[in-house]
């Protein structure tokens, strides 16, 4: 299926996002509807804090480094130079005085988008299906080490957002699963993978980018959607700290440098300028000490967004190639005419610089030695302007050992839905491997841009989520490889619709069929088969359903293999007898099929799914909204399901699933027994008080000359279209701004208290001075210790992975929640012990009275066992 491929960089250029003013000062949101949900002010932004554990040592080298740059300086550091003007996805501004060159900055989650020579890994919601923390961190390290060798200094992943509210939602498979704490856990492990290998992770979207449909009204318009605004995420805030917000929590407490904020609005606020989520939830109450940075185009305004928390624009340029930027010169004048604080600045030059000394780059950035836009090694420097003609792509092998670890993770990654006793093979007579997904793209593995169509096997889904696969191989390559090792008869057909030939071949005496069928979703921008990035349905694509009923009917030994983004429906077929085996391989990337030949042949043991596979689509109880339902203005999604997603949802209706989260069949069995519950402590939580310091400022008080900041054209060469922290002219206002309508948009209003510079408050539920950014630190208190006893019941060695839930009790809320798991290998007869620590967020509600963590007074109990809902062991939590 070809895809339609829109033109990149649709993002809107910002609409004016002000409503009526209640004074004389505007909200800075877009409501214009006083019935639509609201996000409240929160300024001033916070600063960075000198002893925020972690981050002292980077903080006392940025100080020194920062303190000498001057105000171009530092606005370089804030605002990349425009869409393809330098050699990655983004690049910062540089500054030469001081040898810190354009920090480059690349996609993706999964490896290192448009390199060579490089390695395509599993997809993140297949490594969360290893439910493995070292095999998670080892994916990261693998990835960061590979974009450190290739010249990045920030890498865009790991992803939280989309947490995956909705199982049709296009990206879930770049993050992790729809549990939070699964997701939590994954994205800190990653994010100490990646930053151990010398590069600063990104953890985004942020927050509550849920679905692909509305994420840019420009994008939306190119669908032909006539909306002028982008889609508004409505969330309470209990819904929002204990599920979406939750998993950031993890990854700022685990050190993250970056975070990026998302396209869409959130309770009718821009991602990128909601001073609620960025001032508030993420630098206040977090105590975030890294940068933020905008997803690629989702800046709508210049002071707006530098008040409500925002450190860095990507790629810099409003609009993709205008040369046109709400910073750079525009940020400059900002600060100069009092509108963007002096302090504001420099904090967004002291969360980049730190970050860089946190991760251990320091001022010593390296550049990119590969080109993101051609695969010439020769070529322009800077691709738009077609400027500086050198070579651009030093071809740099950096895989590694990547490859055998890639099949090593995505083996144990997948997941046996079903076995009737035919897994695992050994020397089968004959095999017969049907389908499209079995074999290769016809166009070859990179045959379409960002890998958006759905030809031959799914090893990687569309969008920028993606890499160049190195090489593929194919499910039907593996399995050729290992028939001739066995002496087995193998024939393939690719074709789902030669039904004919597929009939003669399967029901044949002796065939083992193995029928491949995927499901693919995406990225927005690009629409594959009329799914606009979300899937349209929960079905098999290419008829799927149809080949493996038809297979089934013929042949007793069929073993389905599913290669998707997340659940489809089996509701049809599972439970036909002669469906022998059902296996999910999620998109285990270029080692697809070495992985899946190591699990069918049981030479690896295999992972758990983290989704729930329910019978129907309405069992999710969260979907994509795929309709605009607010006239022209911001489609409205409500989530009105709360907590309620997945398998909470399904528990909490009392919803039979066809395979529940948590499941996974194993090569041998497990007994559970001997729960023992130890109380650790009873500790009183004590609610942060205190006060920051002032705002800080670092270096020269920059001089009130406007000509001292005019275009440098005695010592640089002008690049066309690149965006530059100078001015325009030298005479102020409009003109220095290049603004045509200077005046007419929100940027000159300044909201209550944005400049104001004066000691803080701290939050109540955030670190206090000397703690780890997360957090306040007693959330992390230990209070109870579980532990249970696992007993390999079988005949053969075999990996277990213990779950822990926890029913935290009262009305509404989840029947219980996952909060505790490990993966453990247990030889036959032998018995091992399952640990694991509740903290005290683990047991913890959000209470939007007090603002702040609280244990209810409803009786709780610990559940351990094997999935979401089989679980031999209870006991209270007193
Ligand atoms: C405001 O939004 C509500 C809910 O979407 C809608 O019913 C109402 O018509 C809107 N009012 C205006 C003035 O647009
Ligand atoms: C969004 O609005 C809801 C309902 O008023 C509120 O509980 C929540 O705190 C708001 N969140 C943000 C980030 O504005
Ligand atoms: C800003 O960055 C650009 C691009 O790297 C560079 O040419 C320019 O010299 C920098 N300006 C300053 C003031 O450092
Ligand atoms: C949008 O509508 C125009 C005019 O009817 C049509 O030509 C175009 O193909 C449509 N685009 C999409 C993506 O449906
Ligand atoms: C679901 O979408 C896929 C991909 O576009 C398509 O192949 C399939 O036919 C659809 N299923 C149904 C039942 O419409
Ligand atoms: C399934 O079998 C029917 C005939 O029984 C045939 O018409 C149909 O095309 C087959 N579909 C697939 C996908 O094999
Ligand atoms: C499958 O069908 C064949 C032929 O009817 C039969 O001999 C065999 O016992 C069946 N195998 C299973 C596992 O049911
Ligand atoms: C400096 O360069 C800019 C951009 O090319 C140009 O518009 C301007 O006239 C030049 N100024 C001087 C004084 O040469
Ligand atoms: C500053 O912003 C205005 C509109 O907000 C824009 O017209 C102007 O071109 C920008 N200036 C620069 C140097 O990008
Ligand atoms: C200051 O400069 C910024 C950036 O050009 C502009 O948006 C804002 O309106 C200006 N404010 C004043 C008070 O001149």
């Amino acid at each position: 299926m070809r895809a339609v491929q829109l033109a990149a960089g649709l993002a809107a250029a910002s609409a004016p996002l002000v409503a009526a003013a209640p004074e004389h000062y505007p909200v800075l949101q877009s409501r214009a509807n006083e019935s639509l949900a609201y996000s409240p002010p929160h300024y001033p932004s916070p600063w960075m804090n000198p002893t925020a554990v972690g981050w002292e040592a980077a903080y006392a080298k940025a100080r020194e480094l920062v303190s000498q740059m001057t105000l171009l300086e530092k606005v370089n550091l804030t605002t990349g130079t425009g869409w393809q003007s330098d050699q990655c996805v983004g690049n910062t501004g540089s500054v030469p005085r001081l040898g810190i060159k354009s920090l480059c900055l690349q996609d993706s989650p999964l490896g290192t988008r448009f390199a060579d020579y490089a390695s395509a890994f599993s997809s993140g919601q297949t490594i969360a299906a290893s439910w493995d923390r070292g095999l998670i961190y080892q994916r990261a390290h693998g990835i960061g080490a590979e974009q450190k060798a290739k010249g990045i200094s920030v890498m865009l992943g790991p992803v939280a957002g989309p947490i995956g509210r909705a199982p049709t939602g296009g990206r879930n498979w770049e993050g992790f699963s729809p549990d939070p704490y699964l997701t939590g856990v994954a994205a800190a492990e990653s994010i100490k993978g990646i930053q151990d290998a010398g590069v600063i992770a990104t953890l985004k979207h942020y927050i509550a980018n849920e679905q692909e449909h509305f994420r840019q009204a420009g994008e939306a318009r190119g669908y032909n959607y006539t909306i002028d605004e982008s889609s508004s995420s409505n969330i309470d805030d209990k819904t929002m700290h204990e599920l979406y917000l939750w998993p950031f929590a993890d990854g700022v407490r685990a050190g993250v440098g970056s975070i990026m904020c998302s396209y869409q609005q959130i309770n009718n606020s821009y991602g990128c300028q909601n001073s609620a989520t960025l001032n508030g939830l993420l630098k206040g109450e977090l105590g975030f000490q890294g940068f933020t940075v905008s997803d690629w185009a989702a800046q709508h305004a210049g002071v707006s967004s530098a008040l409500a928390g925002l450190d860095m624009t990507m790629p810099g340029d409003s609009a993709f190639n205008t040369g046109v930027s709400f910073w750079g010169g525009n940020l400059t004048l900002a600060v100069l005419n009092g509108t963007v604080p002096e302090y504001r600045i420099d904090d967004m030059a002291m969360r980049i610089v730190s970050a860089l000394f946190l991760v251990g780059i320091g001022a010593d950035v390296q550049e990119a030695n590969f080109d993101s836009w051609t695969k010439s090694t020769y070529g322009p420097k800077h691709y738009y302007a077609k400027d500086g003609q050198q070579q651009i792509n030093y071809h740099v092998d950096v895989q590694g050992n990547h490859g055998d670890e890639i099949r090593n993770a995505a083996a144990k990654s997948t997941v046996i839905l079903k076995n009737n006793g035919i897994l695992p093979l050994n020397k089968p007579r004959f095999l017969a491997v049907i389908g499209q997904d079995a074999g290769p793209n016809p166009r070859g593995p990179n045959g379409c841009p960002d890998r958006g169509c759905n030809d031959g096997t799914l090893a990687m889904s569309w969008g920028s989520g993606t890499a160049e696969f190195p090489y593929l191989v194919t499910p039907a390559e593996a399995l050729q490889y290992q028939a001739l090792q066995d002496k087995s008869r193998i024939e393939s057909i690719f074709d789902n619709y030669a039904w004919s030939q597929i009939r003669t071949l399967v029901s044949q005496q002796y065939a083992h069929s193995l029928v491949f069928v995927n499901a693919n979703s995406g990225e927005g921008y690009i629409n594959v088969d009329g799914n606009e990035g979300d899937r349209k349905n929960l079905t098999l694509w290419g008829s799927g359903d149809d080949l493996i009923k038809n297979v089934s009917s013929v042949c007793n030994q069929t073993i389905v293999v599913i290669h998707s983004v997340g659940p489809v429906l089996l509701t049809d077929w599972y439970d036909n007898p002669n469906v022998s085996a059902i296996v999910w391989a999620g998109e285990p990337g270029q080692e697809s099929g070495r992985s899946i030949v190591d699990v069918l042949y049981g030479r690896a043991q295999p992972g758990r799914t983290p989704f729930t596979w329910a019978a129907k689509r309405e069992d999710y109880g969260a979907d994509v909204l795929y309709e605009p339902n607010n006239g022209e203005g911001a489609p409205q999604q409500d989530f009105t399901e709360g907590v309620l997603i997945d398998y909470r949802y399904l528990d909490a209706k009392n919803i039979e699933p066809i395979y529940e989260f948590g499941h996974g069949l194993s090569w041998t069995t497990f007994e559970y027994s001997n729960l023992v519950v130890e109380k650790v402590s009873d500790a009183a939580y004590t609610p942060t008080t205190g006060q920051t310091a002032a705002a800080p400022t670092f270096g020269e008080k920059p001089s009130p000359d406007l000509s001292q900041y005019t275009f440098p054209n005695s010592t640089i060469r002008y690049i066309y279209n690149f965006v530059y922290p100078y001015l325009n002219t030298s005479s102020s206002g409009q003109a220095a701004s290049g603004a045509s309508d200077y005046g007419q948009t929100a940027d000159e209003f300044l909201p209550p208290h944005a400049l104001d510079s004066t000691p803080q408050p701290l939050h109540a539920a955030g670190p206090a001075l000397n703690q780890q950014p997360g957090g306040n630190a007693q959330l992390w208190d230990v209070l109870y210790r579980v532990s249970a006893t696992i007993t390999n019941t079988g005949k053969v060695e075999g990996d277990e992975i213990p779950q822990l839930y926890v029913s935290l009790g009262g009305p509404g809320e989840p029947v219980r929640v996952l909060r505790g798991f490990d993966r453990l290998s247990v030889a036959p007869g032998q018995s091992v012990q399952f640990c694991a620590e509740l903290t005290r967020r683990d047991v913890s509600n959000w209470d939007v009275v007090s603002q702040n963590w609280v244990i209810t007074e409803h009786a709780k109990t610990v559940y351990v066992g094997s999935s979401s809902r089989k679980l031999p062991l209870s006991a209270p939590l007193k």
